[in-house]
């Protein structure tokens, strides 16, 4: 495991959305289709002094593969489940995580100021189940940036992951960390397993009162009865998903072509939710260039 800088992070309490995600999660490189050469060099340059080649090597080759199995999002089976647990954990592993690409680390930082935006309307304090944490800054941002999360559970079934979660935890100032002392809980195991909703369970009998899956990789009809499962009878469920919006370049009106997308969105997850007893809202449909980040709001129908 590579050990990253464990400068403390000392976090203001209560400001606005961007100022706090300026402090907890200051972006290095801007990300934007037309940043240009002079920023990619910046990236290229700061990537080679921190990484070796033979790491940089295996990222190229594996993230193809990994792009190769994204492309296949919804065909689900074993094989691009164990590359994609593969490559996370080689990330994970070499502290690659963070860097992986300016692109990707701004949509995990956009995918928290969206999920903050929101949770900011709620009016009662939740306890939360991160399903899927990864490297555990979300569920992190969200107990540091809110007092209504009463407590966090971030599980995920790669130790690298769990493992880059507890260091994302030690880099917190021991001010904030006092702060958060009791109030999150990372958890090694597969949520679909019997042995972890039951040790689930053990802290929280009735279930969270909201169930996160953001980016989880997975065929909405498995996840969806296992998020029900971790959630409590009036619980809700959110679930942020990328979708491809790369026709949005050739049409004729773009805001024209968002709104036909979430209608398609919608239907499908409506669709979906049905056949298990849920009912679902979109939250938000954010366009980043080739990509929306798409996130939904479902609860159980009764
Ligand atoms: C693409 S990452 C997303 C991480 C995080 N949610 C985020 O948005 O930054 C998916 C994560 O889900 C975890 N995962 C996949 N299948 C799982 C399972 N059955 N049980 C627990 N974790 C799982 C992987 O190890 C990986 O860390």
């Amino acid at each position: 495991m590579v050990l990253n800088n464990l400068m403390a992070k000392m976090i203001t309490k209560k400001r606005s959305v961007d100022d706090f995600l300026e402090e907890y999660w200051p972006v290095r490189f801007k990300w934007n289709p037309n940043c240009g050469p002079d920023e990619e060099e910046r990236y290229r340059t700061f990537m080679e002094s921190k990484f070796s080649r033979e790491i940089l090597s295996e990222l190229k080759l594996k993230r193809e593969e990994y792009n190769e199995i994204l492309s296949r999002r919804f065909s689900e089976n074993i094989l691009s489940k164990k590359k994609h647990l593969e490559f996370m954990d080689f990330v994970y592993k070499t502290g690659l995580y963070e860097h992986v690409s300016p692109y990707d680390n701004f949509k995990s930082r956009e995918t928290l100021r969206i999920l903050l935006n929101y949770f900011d309307t709620f009016e009662e304090p939740f306890t939360l189940a991160d399903l899927g944490c990864g490297h555990g800054k979300i569920a992190l941002g969200l107990l540091l940036y809110s007092d209504k999360v009463k407590k966090a559970y971030g599980i995920d079934i790669l130790p690298s992951a769990i493992q880059v979660s507890d260091l994302e935890l030690s880099r917190i100032s021991e001010e904030n960390q006092k702060d958060l002392d009791g109030r999150i809980e990372f958890i090694e195991g597969d949520y679909h397993s019997e042995e972890l909703l039951e040790e689930f369970k053990k802290h929280e009998p009735n279930g969270a009162d909201i169930v996160l899956a953001a980016y989880p990789q997975t065929y909405l009809n498995f996840l969806l009865p296992t998020m029900k499962n971790y959630t409590n009878k009036n619980g809700r469920l959110i679930t942020v998903f990328p979708e491809d919006i790369s026709e949005i370049h050739d049409a004729p009106s773009p805001s024209e072509f968002l709104k036909g997308m979430e209608e398609i969105v919608l239907n499908y997850y409506r669709e979906r939710g049905n056949e298990h007893g849920l009912d679902f809202n979109l939250v938000e449909l954010v366009p980043l260039y080739n990509e929306a980040i798409v996130v939904f709001e479902g609860s159980i129908n009764y």
